[in-house]
C-alpha cells in the first residue's frame, strides 16, 4: 500500500526502537524485488531513488513505477530522495509525490549546508513532506565492491555541530557519519559505536544510517538499539542482481545452451535474489511485522 503521510511511520520506529529498511531502486524489477521482499516480511519501507537513478528511468516514469508496484503489496511503502543535491531536484520531487526527501549539503561548508538545507525545509514542510539532512560526511560509492579505501575519521558525524544543525535548519531526521562507507566494503567498515551513542545521547530526531551494505549483521542490529530509524541499503541488491545475471550467463555457456535473449528470463532470477536480500535485511531491523 502507497502511504502518503510516512511521518507516523519514522516516529514509530524511532519510539519503538527498530528501523525502516530504505532500499534503492531505478527500474521496475528492482521496484518488485523491494516491494515483494518488504511484503514476504509483512514489514513496512521505504523505496528510495538517487539523483542518477532519476536521470536514468525518468522522474515521473520512476514515480509512477514505484508507486503503482507499492500500491500492489499490502505492506505500507512510501517513495524517497536519496542524496538530493540541490534545492532544484527536491523541489521537483517534492511537486512530483514524494513525500520524504533527503537533502544532502554534505559537501558543502557548514553555513552552506544549513542554509540549503533550510530552505528545503521549508518548501517541504508546506507540502507535508518529510525531509532527511545530512552531517558530516561519508565516503564511497554505492556500487563499489572493492577498492583502496581507508576510513578517515575527519569525516565522522560531531554531536554538537550535529544538534546546532537540527536546531538551525527543521530537519526531521539526520543522516550521520558513524563509520560506515558507500559500497559493500566487508571487513573494511566499522561502525563507531561511541560515536553513535554520543550523537544519539544529545540529537532527538531519528537518526539515519547510510552505505549499510557490507556491514556485519550484528552491526546493523547494534546501531538501531542506538536511535538509527532508517537504514539505507543498495550496493548488496545491486550485488544480488548482478550475480545472478552472470550466474544464468555462465551456466547457459557452460552448458552450451542457447542464449536467453528473452530479457524476463534473465530478470526473473535476478529478481527473486534482489527479493531475497530485502527480506534478510529486514528481519535484521526489526521491522518484520510492524504493520
Ligand atoms: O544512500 C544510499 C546508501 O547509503 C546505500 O549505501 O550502497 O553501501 O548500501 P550502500
Ligand atoms: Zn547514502
Amino acid at each position: 500500500m502507497l502511504i502518503n503521510n510516512p511521518h507516523s511511520l519514522y516516529e514509530q520506529a524511532f519510539r519503538e526502537g527498530w528501523a525502516l529498511g530504505s532500499f534503492n531502486t531505478s527500474n521496475l524489477e528492482m521496484t518488485q524485488a523491494i516491494a515483494w521482499g518488504l511484503q514476504e516480511k509483512n514489514s513496512p519501507g521505504i523505496i528510495q531513488t538517487s539523483e542518477s537513478a532519476i536521470e536514468y528511468a525518468g522522474l515521473v516514469t520512476l514515480h509512477d513505477i514505484i508507486s503503482d508496484v507499492a500500491k500492489s503489496v499490502s505492506v505500507p511503502v512510501f517513495l524517497h530522495l536519496d542524496h538530493g543535491r540541490s534545492f532544484e531536484i527536491a523541489e521537483k520531487c517534492i511537486h512530483a509525490g514524494y513525500k520524504s526527501v533527503m537533502i544532502d549539503g554534505s559537501k558543502l561548508s557548514f553555513d552552506e549546508n544549513v542554509a540549503l538545507t533550510k530552505k528545503v525545509v521549508e518548501l517541504a514542510h508546506q507540502n507535508d513532506v518529510w525531509v532527511e539532512g545530512e552531517i558530516g560526511a561519508i565516503q564511497g560509492k554505492e556500487g563499489m565492491v572493492s577498492a583502496d579505501i581507508k576510513m578517515d575519521d575527519s569525516m565522522l558525524t560531531d554531536p554538537t555541530e550535529a544538534v546546532n544543525f537540527v536546531a538551525a535548519t527543521g530537519v526531521d531526521s539526520l543522516a550521520v557519519s558513524v563509520g560506515t562507507i558507500h559500497g559493500a566494503f566487508r571487513g573494511e567498515e566499522k561502525i563507531r559505536f561511541e560515536r553513535l551513542r554520543e550523537i544519539h545521547k544529545v540529537v532527538k530526531v531519528p537518526l539515519v544510517l547510510h552505505g549499510a551494505s557490507g556491514l556485519p549483521p550484528m552491526e546493523i542490529s547494534q546501531a538501531v538499539r542506538l536511535g538509527i530509524a532508517k537504514v539505507n541499503i543498495d550496493t548488496e541488491l545491486r550485488e544480488a542482481f548482478h550475480d545472478s545475471l552472470e550466474g544464468v550467463v555462465t551456466s547457459e555457456a557452460l552448458a552450451g545452451q542457447q542464449k536467453s535473449v528473452d530479457p524476463r528470463k534473465m530478470l526473473t532470477p535476478a529478481r527473486k535474489a534482489v527479493q531475497a536480500v530485502v527480506a534478510e535485511k529486514v528481519a535484521l531491523l526489526g521491522s518484520a511485522d510492524k504493520v
